[in-house]
């Protein structure tokens, strides 16, 4: 049973570095687990799947084609070259912020004060998919949030001009774990789903993403 045969399914997972120097970088938790599962459940639904990923230590699942980037800049672009999809999954812990002046040269240690290091914001790639002419028909995005979960995500969606928002708590162990607690904000209705695997989530939602696609394209 392949329910997503002829699909083309867009997913983005892990972190981004945003370089400082050539040695050092601002990072994040994510371990890239959760998006992987879903890059494969897809393929193994039959789907064709491009998965942009930040530096993470995983295997490429069967049949997915990675496309690896290190900072959101790379990942913005890598994304708009794979559209179009039938459906973008965006699941990577973009850095919201950047070193605004990369150095060149490795930064001293310059015996008294420490240097100051100013930020610039990144590109919000969700939000570029979502007002891009090429928007995928079903956009997910992905909300860790420490508080108001779920308040939070409603924001999110609308803000973001998403269809869908799955939003995870992630005050505990989520980040680098196996399990995750998610809640899918959809226009009308939003599902608290049980404490399940990663793997669990991957499965559900590939099965939801497949019957979304199939009542949008019949
Ligand atoms: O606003 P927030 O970062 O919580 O939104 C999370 C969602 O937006 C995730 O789907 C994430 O992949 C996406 N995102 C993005 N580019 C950014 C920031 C977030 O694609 N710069």
């Amino acid at each position: 049973h392949r329910p997503l045969h002829g699909k083309h399914l867009l997913i983005t997972a892990g972190p981004t570095h945003e370089a400082i120097d050539p040695v050092r970088y601002l990072a994040n938790r994510s371990s890239g687990k959760q998006g992987f599962a879903i890059a494969a459940a897809a393929a193994a639904a039959g789907a064709r799947v491009t998965l942009v990923s930040g530096p993470v230590n995983l295997p490429t699942p069967p049949g997915v084609d990675r496309i690896d980037v290190e900072s959101a800049e790379e990942m913005a672009r890598a994304v708009k070259e794979a559209l179009p999809a039938d459906c973008a999954v965006m699941v990577a812990a973009v850095a919201d912020w950047r070193p605004r002046d990369y150095q060149q040269e490795k930064i001293k240690k310059r015996g008294s004060a420490p240097p100051a290091l100013m930020l610039t914001e990144n590109p919000d790639i969700l939000a570029m998919v979502a007002a891009n002419s090429k928007r995928p028909d079903l956009l997910i995005g992905f909300a860790a949030e420490t508080e108001n979960v779920v308040e939070n995500a409603r924001k999110k969606r609308k803000s973001k001009g998403v269809d869908w928002i799955v939003a995870n708590d992630v005050s505990g162990d989520v980040m680098g774990g196996d399990r995750n607690k998610v809640h899918v904000i959809r226009e009308r209705k939003a599902d608290d789903w049980e404490d399940l695997t990663k793997d669990q989530v991957a499965a559900r939602l590939v099965q939801e993403i497949a019957e979304q696609l199939e009542k949008v394209h019949g």
